[in-house]
């Protein structure tokens, strides 16, 4: 199951996220991963973890065309000569001769101009057919107004923290407008939202998991889930979501909750931070 990039690349419908993974444990966690099926890996180069991807890549041995593969550039290496060499940097990492999805890890409030130049570095990249696609992470409406007033080519992908209580409506619906696909990170809200007394029921009527409920909640939105785990039986399950549909009025629930403003809130109290 993929969604289809403006430009036609195929991007599989659930990623798998690898923040806060390092060294050995990487390379077992993804080379697991792989063997579940999943075919979407998402990274970044603050991560620290590009090469341990590489190499559990290589001892797959499933063909680098069947994997679909993302980094991001950090904060302090943007700008147009940073953003080439951040991006040389993690093709080395990663032991491969192209990226499929290379995104600005996060935008710069206070210079815009610095976006813009980020911007242009990977516009450079994607001619260049380095990159099959190219897009940003973390950008508002605003931010993406900027990007787009700029550039020769409209972001493909924007990556936003996003769960249930936190649906970024007006960022969302602008994306929609201008064909940017959306991917959740923490789709889970870090796994917080597990606990959350409405979603477990809810997730009960249809004899699934709150994780499960939340990826497919997701995917109902038309966003493609990146969800994390280093536990086997729960890579399994965070993919067995295609049996089942969420019905209209859930997903107006779900959609309308509003309590959760971010992943360090506490999931049943309304505005409280823990
Ligand atoms: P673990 O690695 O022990 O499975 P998010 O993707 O929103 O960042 O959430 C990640 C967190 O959610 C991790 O702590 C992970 O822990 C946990 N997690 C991931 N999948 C599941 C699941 N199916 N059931 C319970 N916890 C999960």
């Amino acid at each position: 199951m993929y969604t289809t990039l403006k430009n036609g690349v195929h991007i599989p419908n659930i990623g798998f996220g690898t923040s806060l993974i390092e060294g050995e444990e990487c390379i077992i966690n993804i080379k697991q991963a792989l063997m579940a099926g999943y075919r979407h890996i998402d990274t970044a180069s603050v991560y620290k973890n590009e090469q341990y991807i590489g190499a559990a890549i290589k001892e797959s041995n499933i063909p680098r065309e069947e994997i679909f593969i993302t980094s991001k550039v950090w904060k302090d290496s943007m700008g147009y000569e940073n953003t080439i060499k951040s991006f040389e940097n993690s093709l080395k990492n990663l032991q491969l001769d192209y990226i499929d999805l290379f995104l600005i890890h996060w935008p710069k409030n206070d210079n815009e101009q610095l976006n813009v130049e980020t911007w242009k570095a990977l516009e450079k990249l994607y001619k260049e057919k380095k990159v099959r696609a190219i897009g940003v992470s973390n950008f508002l409406k605003h931010h993406l107004e900027n990007i787009l007033n700029n550039c020769e080519i409209i972001p493909m992908v924007n990556q936003l923290e996003f769960h249930p209580g936190l649906m970024r409506e007006e960022t969302i619906n602008f994306c929609k407008e201008n064909n940017i696909i959306v991917e959740a990170w923490a789709p889970l809200g870090k796994g917080k939202m597990l606990q959350n007394k409405d979603l477990i029921r809810i997730a009960s009527k249809y004899n699934k998991s709150v994780a499960q409920l939340c990826i497919k909640w997701c995917l109902q939105n038309e966003v493609i889930p990146l969800p994390k785990t280093t536990n086997w039986n729960r890579m399994l399950e965070n993919k067995d979501v295609f049996d089942f549909t969420i019905s209209n009025e859930d997903m107006k629930f779900i959609n309308n909750m509003k309590f959760f403003a971010g992943s360090t809130m506490d999931p049943n109290k309304f505005g409280e931070i823990i």
